[in-house]
C-alpha cells in the first residue's frame, strides 16, 4: 500500500514506540543493508555491534534526541530519530534527523508514522531547525522531508564517492517551536526596520 499526498496510509497492525537496547540488532540489520547496498548513506563499511551501541546511547526518553521504532508482530519495519547536527555548542538548538525501512518495508506509510511520532516528541523541546541530508536521487526521502515541511536549504554537489562515483546530497531544513524571533519576522521587515 503506497502513501499518497494528503492521505498518508497507515499499515495495519505496525506499531511506533521508543528505541531500547533490545532493538539494536534489528537496528544494524535495516542499516547495514543501507550501507552495502546504496549511496543513501555514506558509511562505506558496515556497522559493528559495539559502534552502533554508541550510536544508540545517545537517544534519551526525553530531550532533543530521540529514536523511534517501528515494529509489526514483534518484527522491527524501521526507525527515525534526532541526533546532534554539529557539536560546538551554539548549534545546540538544531538537531540531524535520520530515518530507515527495512527495504521490504517501503512505500506503506511507515516513513510518514516515524516522523509523526518523532516530531510530536520533539514538539516541546528547546528546538530551532532540524536538518536532513538526503543522497541524490531519493524521490521517496524527498518526498516524506517535504511532507514534514522541510524545506531545501541547497546542494551540495559531488560531496560523497561511493561505488566508484561522486554523489550529490541535498540539504533540508524544517523549522521547529516559535521564538521571539518568529513573531518580530511575521511583521516582515519593514515593520523591524521601523520598530527600530
Ligand atoms: C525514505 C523512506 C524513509 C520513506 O519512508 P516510506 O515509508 O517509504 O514513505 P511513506 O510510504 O511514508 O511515504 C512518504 C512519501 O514518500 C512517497 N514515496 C514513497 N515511496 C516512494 C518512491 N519509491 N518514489 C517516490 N515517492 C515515494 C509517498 O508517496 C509519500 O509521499 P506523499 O507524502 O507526498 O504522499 C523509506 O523509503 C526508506 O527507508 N528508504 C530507504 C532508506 C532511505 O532512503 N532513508 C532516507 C535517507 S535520507
Amino acid at each position: 500500500m503506497a502513501a499518497t499526498r494528503g492521505q498518508p496510509a497507515t499499515p495495519a497492525g505496525v506499531s511506533i514506540r521508543p528505541a531500547s537496547a533490545d532493538d539494536l540488532p534489528g537496528l544494524i540489520e535495516i542499516y547495514n543493508h543501507y550501507v552495502q547496498h546504496t549511496p543513501v548513506t555514506f558509511d562505506l563499511e558496515p556497522v559493528a555491534f559495539t559502534e552502533r551501541k554508541a550510536w544508540l546511547a545517545q537517544f534519551g526518553d526525553t530531550g532533543p534526541y530521540r529514536l523511534f521504532v517501528a515494529e509489526r508482530d514483534g518484527a522491527l519495519l524501521g526507525y527515525a530519530g534526532s541526533h546532534p547536527f554539529r557539536a560546538k555548542r551554539a548549534y545546540e538548538t538544531t538537531v540531524e534527523t535520520t530515518i530507515y525501512c527495512a527495504p521490504d518495508a517501503t512505500g506503506q506509510g511507515i516513513g510518514t508514522m516515524l516522523y509523526a511520532a518523532l516530531f510530536e516528541a520533539l514538539a516541546g523541546e528547546d528546538l530551532r531547525l532540524a536538518v536532513a541530508a538526503i543522497t541524490l536521487p531519493n524521490p521517496a526521502s524527498v518526498a516524506l522531508h517535504e511532507r514534514f515541511g522541510f524545506s531545501l536549504t541547497g546542494v551540495m554537489h559531488e560531496v560523497g564517492r561511493k561505488f566508484g562515483r561522486y554523489w550529490d546530497v541535498a540539504w533540508y531544513e524544517k523549522r521547529l517551536g516559535s521564538t521571539d524571533q518568529d513573531s518580530r519576522r511575521k511583521g516582515g521587515y519593514s515593520s523591524r526596520i521601523k520598530s527600530r
